[in-house]
């Protein structure tokens, strides 16, 4: 790249409130704000304002966004060592507690080393049969000309997914209570990430979104302790996660507790079902709107399946279907901003800029995919892009749906199969149409999310299908 060392005291951004620094503007149009930082250089530096630097203690604190794949590159993979996850919001922390996501060095290690094997290979196709049932269940509830709630139906379809994988058993009452705990905990999150005052009344100070978040989690929580406890005096093998971390121990040998178990479903429960159905929702969005996409997506279910449901042995020849996953997850990356990271020792990054120990790493797919120096043109859908030539094309790591190196998603193959064989399923016997006169915006909470209900209409297809669960 470049052979100039820029310091941190010379790198430039856009001018931002001295006191409170760059939180106004990115409170007031967070995703317009990065995208205006890209303007920058492939470093940008957004200060945190006199008012965080007092409470870090922290001359010149400073967050930096990197909108170069290089620089990207080293700081999750070839770097990865020096760089930490920022400390995050009350409520993130209480939702996730020492799960995989936020723990840090041997311990997440030997968290990875546990999991992998599970969400790998043969074991996440053997799910293949499950993920088409379950979309074929959902069709069965669909008539010709229902209005559908979009996001809400992926939502739990996904949900009801992820619990038999987590648990075993089919997901019954508790789907509209986790789904409004999460909406809860997403409102929290985001409220807290915006005011430096929400972010420091404790969770216990009993005002009234803190009891609506409590009570609501604390139902979910009540039903993973109920459900670890009947297993552990269950005598049958199964094969879900719950088994696979009660037959786990820590580094002491040790057996996990049940608080520990519970970190790590609780995780699961959320990261593996809220990110699939989002994306889920943007494709479904995406394919109503560009008819011509839509038609050759058509075409090749035809030519692939014919009347048949999809199986895992499908997935790779359905090329067409997975460039469109592929541009629907850059357009609108479900995770719009990797966990910020917290830079331990000075490092010179690629593009010659260095950060400072204590800096604030901001690194995020929504503005990485699109930048116009690797995506030309790059708010236009075109699945194109993801041809195997065009991909050729563009650096590594200007693409990173599911992160990069030693944290990146843990759920990447199970969530493309899902999502590949639900829009198979769903794509090869009804069109979604979007109902007119709604503008649909990304609203970036915990997970990119559409601003309002997307409401679709469900309209069966015109060529034969033997599907009986259309009626
Ligand atoms: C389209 C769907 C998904 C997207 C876009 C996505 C995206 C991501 C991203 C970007 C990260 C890295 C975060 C960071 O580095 O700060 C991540 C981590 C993670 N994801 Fe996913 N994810 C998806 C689906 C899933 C599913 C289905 C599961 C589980 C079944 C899952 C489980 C996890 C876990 C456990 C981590 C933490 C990994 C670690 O820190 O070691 N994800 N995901």
């Amino acid at each position: 790249m470049v052979d100039q060392t820029i310091s941190p005291s010379t790198l430039s951004g856009p001018p931002v409130s001295r006191w409170w620094g760059c939180f106004p503007d990115l409170r007031r149009d967070t995703l317009g704000f990065l995208l205006q930082c890209q303007a920058y250089g492939d470093v940008v530096k957004l200060p945190m304002g006199l008012v965080v630097e007092l409470l870090l203690r922290q001359r010149d604190a400073a967050m930096y966004v990197l909108n170069h794949p290089a620089d990207v590159k080293h700081v999750l993979v070839t770097n990865q060592d020096n760089y930490t996850k920022a400390p995050v919001a009350p409520a993130e922390s209480r939702i996730f507690g020492q799960g995989v996501l936020h723990t840090e060095g041997d311990i997440h290690h030997r968290q990875r080393r546990l999991f992998l094997p599970f969400f790998h290979g043969n074991h996440v196709t053997a799910y293949a049969g499950l993920i088409t049932d379950k979309a074929r269940e959902l069709m069965g509830r669909w008539h010709d000309g229902t209005r559908v709630n979009i996001e809400q139906e992926m939502a739990h379809l996904t949900l009801s997914i992820i619990w038999r994988l987590l648990f075993g058993q089919d997901v019954r009452s508790e789907s509209d209570t986790i789904r409004d705990a999460i909406a809860a905990g997403q409102r929290l999150i985001k409220l807290q990430y915006d005011s430096l005052l929400a972010s420091i009344i404790p969770l216990w100070v009993p005002i009234p979104r803190h009891r609506r978040f409590t009570r609501s989690f604390r139902v979910i929580e009540e039903r993973i302790f109920r459900l670890i406890r009947e297993r552990r005096m269950a005598s049958e093998p199964h094969d879900d996660v719950l088994s696979l971390l009660l037959s786990a121990t820590d580094a002491e040998g040790r057996p996990l507790s049940d608080e520990e178990i519970r970190d790590e479903l609780m995780t699961f429960l959320l990261a593996g079902h809220e990110t699939t159905a989002n994306a889920l929702t943007w494709t479904w969005l995406l394919l109503s709107q560009f008819q011509s996409a839509r038609e050759r997506l058509t075409r090749e279910l035809i030519e692939v399946l014919g009347d048949r449901l999809p199986t895992a042995a499908d997935v790779p020849r359905l090329r067409y279907l997975k460039m469109i996953w592929n541009e629907s997850l850059r357009l609108y990356p479900p995770a719009w901003t990797l966990h910020t990271r917290l830079a331990h020792t000075q490092d010179r990054l690629p593009s010659g800029a260095v950060l400072p120990p204590h800096a604030w790493v901001f690194v995020s797919p929504w503005t990485l995919h699109r930048n116009p120096r690797w995506f030309p043109d790059p708010h236009r859908f075109d699945p194109e892009r993801f041809s195997e030539e065009a991909q050729r094309t563009r650096p590594p790591f200007s693409y990173i749906p599911f992160g990069a190196g030693g944290r990146r998603c843990l759920g990447e193959s199970f969530a493309e199969l899902e999502g590949l064989l639900i829009l198979a399923t769903i794509a090869s016997a009804v069109c979604l149409r979007q109902v007119d006169g709604q503008t649909i915006q990304p609203d970036p909470v915990m997970t990119l999310r559409p601003n309002i209900p997307v409401q679709m209409v469900v309209q069966r297809m015109r060529f034969p299908t033997s599907d009986p669960a259309m009626t």
